[in-house]
């Protein structure tokens, strides 16, 4: 690992998970013209996320990454957009009002497309087909032609993401992330539940203080704090090639950017010390991010902050756990120990998601609301043992009100799963599950805190 980084480096390195393109002419073309393409984040605002998630590794924030498993070329209106951020923006204000610490809110939206697969084909009745891996490469409708890589889905992920990132700058630099719309941001089928009314009395809290605050002679209504967020960008960099061209020399520093995104992640399948995937975001200057799954070792991980972050810079790194509900504090507590003795300045985050699916009796691929939650508790109690700061979540949710995570407050059952599952890839949680997760994750973290 000791050679030169370029943004082509890993070139020399094993890429596991790349599509079978049918046509290098057409991918080379591709690629060629995003390479053309302006940058969709700048450098800076990768550094700023970066101070953020420094603050994070040093226990004084908390980080909440959360949206689509898969971004969809069909679900792409300003709608869903603008009811993933209501629901993101709710679950924050949860966390930092219950928490009373900053909150660094980061979607996986605007880029997250690409989908590892378990198996690179699938059986339809007798025929065996590529797996969909995302609307970047394929069509997921289940025919052999519809699974054929498309060179020309990488210039239109790139558009939707442009899009997608405008529309999110609007919304929470235009006035509708401002504190004082706190009310706002709850849907109808989230008011009349239980949380929705949790969430109500938290948003009256927050009414009153900025009323006393006024009151106190504060100028609430011109202070950036109160009046934007920021909502940083992140997907799992997966296709090695989309991701190099819209790799860029930062005029200010001279150091290389992945500009798809403010954060990458390396995924669970890819994470090998000599593939391709560390070999490429070893050098590219953004936060990242990386999958510990529960066959990870206490070497893997040290090895693998070694590499990812050999100037222990903090913020650099977060370590994402996915270990299962059943496993996590069994597995995560040694690999808490030997991080900390090493002294990583590392961020802990737990994506209590990907170990905790499973496949339905009526085939459909789910996750349950309590494993979810046994997941944070064990996240959480691993973190109280080792003395570390259980530093944020991971998770999959929409705004909208589907029926793909079973149980919650509203008993998502197995026969509910049809009623509206509508996910490309895996099961989110929907606005109601994903504020009352936010609750309980607050008063996890809260009642573990060292008086
Ligand atoms: C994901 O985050 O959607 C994913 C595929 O996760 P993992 O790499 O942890 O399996
Ligand atoms: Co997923």
């Amino acid at each position: 690992m000791a050679t030169a980084w370029t943004p082509t480096s890993w070139h020399n390195h094993p890429a596991g998970q790349q599509p079978a393109w049918p046509d290098d002419g057409d991918l080379e073309r591709a690629l060629k013209q995003i390479e053309g393409f302006p940058p969709l984040v700048f450098a800076g605002e990768a550094r700023s996320l970066q101070a953020g998630l420094a603050q994070v590794a040093a226990g004084n924030a908390f980080l909440l990454q959360a949206g689509d498993c898969a971004e969809s070329f069909e679900d792409f209106s300003a709608n869903s957009i603008r009811e993933k951020l209501r629901v993101i923006l709710q679950m924050a204000v949860v966390l930092m009002y219950s928490m009373g610490v900053p909150v660094v809110k980061v979607g996986r939206i605007a880029g997250q497309f690409a989908k590892p697969r378990s198996s690179p084909t699938e059986m339809i009745g007798d025929d065996e087909i590529p797996a969909f891996r995302g609307h970047i490469v394929n069509d997921p409708a289940p025919t052999a032609a519809a699974r054929i890589p498309t060179a020309d889905r990488l210039v239109q992920a790139y558009h939707q993401s442009a899009s997608t990132l405008n529309l999110l700058r609007a919304f929470t630099k235009g006035g509708f992330a401002s504190l004082d719309r706190v009310h706002a941001w709850t849907q109808e089928f989230v008011s009349s539940s239980p949380e929705g009314r949790r969430y109500e009395q938290v948003a009256t809290d927050i009414e009153r203080a900025l009323q006393f605050m006024s009151a106190c002679g504060m100028d609430v209504e011109s202070n950036a704090g109160l009046r934007e967020v920021d909502i940083y960008t992140s997907h799992e960099a997966l296709l090695l090639g989309y991701e190099t061209a819209l790799t860029r020399q930062d005029s200010t520093t001279g150091g290389w950017y992945d500009c798809s995104a403010h954060m990458l992640w390396i995924g669970e399948r890819t994470r090998e010390l000599d593939g391709a995937h560390v070999e490429f975001l070893r050098g590219v200057g953004n936060p990242i991010g990386c999958k510990v799954g529960p066959s990870t070792t206490a070497t893997d991980v040290l090895q693998l902050c070694d590499v990812l972050n050999p100037a222990r810079i903090p913020g650099r790194l977060t370590l994402i756990s996915r270990m299962g509900a059943e496993h996590v504090e069994a597995r995560l507590r040694p690999l808490l120990r030997t991080v900390a003795d090493a002294g990583h300045p590392v961020v802990w985050t737990c994506d209590p998601m990907h170990g905790n699916t499973y496949t339905a009796p009526n085939g459909r691929k789910t996750r349950h609301f309590d494993s979810i939650m046994r997941e944070i508790e064990g996240f959480v109690s691993a973190h109280r043992a080792e003395n570390t700061w259980p530093g944020g979540i991971h998770v999959e949710l929409t705004g909208e009100n589907v029926t793909e995570c079973l149980g919650g407050a509203d008993a998502v059952s197995d026969s509910d799963l049809d009623h509206r599952y509508e996910t490309v890839c895996d099961p989110r949680l929907n606005g109601r599950q994903a504020l009352e997760l936010a609750f309980r994750t607050a008063e996890l973290i809260r009642a573990n805190q060292p008086i």
